[in-house]
């Protein structure tokens, strides 16, 4: 049975992950910085769970101290978004923004380097404004653009691993909620910005994951999932 950890995997894309890697027949471990969480979530689904928090690498290190006897696949969702224009930086935002979405996951391939099967793969998490700037997304855009390039050097870092990136466009994940009754807009824009006419559902993102898993001769990419967004003529 391989063994999966999904970084994030209590709640969203990664709980999403998590919830299908188990019924696919994964021995999968759900990493989380809210350990309360992930341990309902992994009773649930009858999964483990680790406290994992991106920004702290003693954690990321008892981790894979814990997984000493291998690790298949990782797959990464963190994002802490700070999105605002340049005018209104934050500096301990931005470095938690890079360390959700670029630092930490290059910690975890430090630490989790020596335990990962040689057959196996890393997954991590881009996003459509890397490629679309948008207002706000100075930030997320920047961080989903080091992501490529993390997928890239870290594959061949860390060959025959193999590393890759997804880059949704938006995603009726559970994280727009936060918007109220401004998602369904938000949901409707996003639609009219792809080539497909609609906006992306969780499961494309999940079918698209368990592909890449096992997808043996592609490594170092980013997969865009976002309907053709970036190809749409404005
Ligand atoms: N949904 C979309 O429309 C969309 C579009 C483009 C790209 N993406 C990318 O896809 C990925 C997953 O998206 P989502 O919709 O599932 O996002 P989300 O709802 O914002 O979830 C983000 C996840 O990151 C975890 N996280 C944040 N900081 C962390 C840290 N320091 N250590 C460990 N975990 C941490 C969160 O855990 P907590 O529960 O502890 O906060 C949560 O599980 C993200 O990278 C996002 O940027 C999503």
């Amino acid at each position: 049975m391989e063994r999966i950890l999904v970084i994030g995997g209590a709640r969203a894309l990664g709980a999403a992950v998590a919830r299908r890697a188990v019924k696919d027949g994964y021995d999968v471990v759900i990493g989380a910085r809210d350990l309360a969480a992930a341990d309902v979530l992994a009773s649930e689904i009858g999964a483990t769970a680790v406290r994992i928090d991106l920004q702290d690498e003693t954690t990321i290190a008892a981790a894979a101290a814990r997984l000493e006897d291998g690790v298949d696949h990782i797959v990464m969702t963190g994002s802490a978004p700070h999105d605002v224009r340049a005018v209104d930086l934050d500096h301990d935002k931005l470095v938690a923004a890079f360390t959700a979405k670029v630092i930490g996951p290059l910690l975890v391939a430090k630490r989790f380097a020596p335990v990962l099967r040689p057959t196996g793969s890393i997954v991590l998490f881009s996003g459509v404004v890397g490629w679309r700037p948008g207002p706000g997304s100075l930030v997320k855009g920047t961080t989903n653009g080091a992501v490529e390039f993390a997928a890239r050097h870290l594959a061949a870092d860390l060959a025959p691993v193999r590393v890759n990136a997804i880059s949704p466009g938006v995603i009726d994940s559970g994280a727009w909620d936060r918007l109220g009754d401004g998602k369904a807009a938000l949901l409707t824009k996003s639609a009219a910005g792809t080539l497909v006419g609609r906006h992306g559902e969780t499961e494309d993102v999940v079918d698209a994951v368990m592909w890449l898993l096992h997808a043996g001769f592609i490594s170092g990419e980013t997969i865009h999932l976002e309907g053709g967004a970036r190809n749409k003529i404005a």
